[in-house]
């Protein structure tokens, strides 16, 4: 068995965990900047990355301090190289790189996506290869085929916002404050999803894409009507955020019909309503749904470590002059 050290600092999460390769969570700390941020409305990166700078260094003493380890005892430090806001990646990846030269242990660099992709298999041991996989975040919206580590097909991409953009923008119109998904899943238990029509963009298409900036011009227009009342706005804007994904996921996977599981990652994953929307797609079509723990699904540093810990099982590390990646495909 082997311990990698895992360390995120790409948007507004600073986090380090220590997970075992045989899928032990055995210590983490994760801080969020909600907080410094949300006067701004969204993350300021130059606020971020000051941040992660002050938080970093004692998280990752609080969690060698409680497993009672030495960096020597560890077999890998993990940390995201991007994609992401520059600055705080290069806070956690220069920090993973003095860790790593300094008690000679292999650095593995993350790429943030391959986290979210890899973390369902760190909650359950059951979950093979080959997978599909919905990633939903605030900075991402595909859907891929994940065909082993480090092997990723991207089927679907979306062609402006992110789903999680479009939540947190929605939550902004309606006032509702940042972070929004949460705010609007809340409030959209209130409302009727019926009532307001908003558009399903690219719904019918046979290309398998996503587009969420109409949707959330629609959702402005109908606040500033001010026909409807806020919570039956938030609903519908979920109903059709749940409508698109799942004609898209459709288009997607109808060629790849013999893919045994559906996997839902990324912040958006969180969310109660999309959950079991994708849970009647899956058993609809015969496929197992997988769907990681909430405090997985949001940004955290123990899908780094595993992604690491996955990457170090099969042979790989990075050089330590490894450069920060801001942008950075799967
Ligand atoms: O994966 P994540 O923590 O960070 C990124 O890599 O982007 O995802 C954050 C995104 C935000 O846009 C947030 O509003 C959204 O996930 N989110 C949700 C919910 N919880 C978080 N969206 C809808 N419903 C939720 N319950
Ligand atoms: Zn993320």
């Amino acid at each position: 068995m082997g311990i990698v050290l895992g360390i995120e600092s790409s948007c507004d999460e600073t986090a380090a965990a220590l997970v075992s390769t045989d899928r032990q969570i055995i210590a983490q700390r994760i801080a969020s900047q909600t907080e410094e941020h949300a006067p701004y409305g969204g993350v300021v990166p130059e606020i971020a990355a000051r941040a992660h700078a002050e938080k970093l260094a004692p998280m990752i003493s609080d969690v060698m301090a409680e497993a009672g380890l030495e960096l020597s005892d560890l077999d890998a430090i993990a940390a995201t190289a991007g994609p992401g806001l520059i600055g705080g990646v290069m806070v956690g990846l220069v920090s993973a790189k003095a860790l790593a030269m300094a008690s000679d242990v292999p650095l593995i660099a993350i790429n943030h996506l391959e986290g979210h992709a890899l973390s369902p298999r760190l909650a359950d041991s059951s979950l093979e290869f080959p997978y599909a996989l919905l990633l939903v975040s605030g900075g991402h919206c595909q859907i891929l085929i994940v065909e082993g580590v480090g092997e990723y097909r991207r089927l679907a991409t979306t062609i402006d916002d992110a789903l999680g953009e479009a939540f947190d923008k929605t939550a902004k119109i309606l006032g509702l404050g940042y972070p929004g998904g949460p705010a609007v899943e809340k409030l959209a238990k209130r409302g009727d999803p019926g009532k307001v029509p908003l558009p399903r963009p690219l719904v019918g298409s046979g290309e398998p894409h996503f587009s969420f900036a109409g949707l959330k011009s629609a959702v402005l227009r109908a606040k500033e009507s001010a026909e409807y009342c806020d919570a039956d706005i938030a609903a519908s804007f979920q109903q059709a955020a749940v409508d698109c994904l799942l004609d898209r996921l459709r288009v997607a996977l109808g060629p790849h019909n013999d893919i045994p599981a559906l996997v839902v990652a990324g912040g958006v994953a969180a969310n109660q309503t999309i959950r079991s929307a994708l849970e009647d797609f899956a058993s609809a079509n015969a496929m197992r749904f997988v769907a990681p723990p909430l405090a997985l699904c949001t940004d955290n540093a123990a899908m780094i470590a595993w992604a690491g810990a996955e990457r170090l099982a099969s042979g790989q590390n990075d050089p330590l002059d490894f450069v920060a990646r801001p942008r950075w495909p799967l």
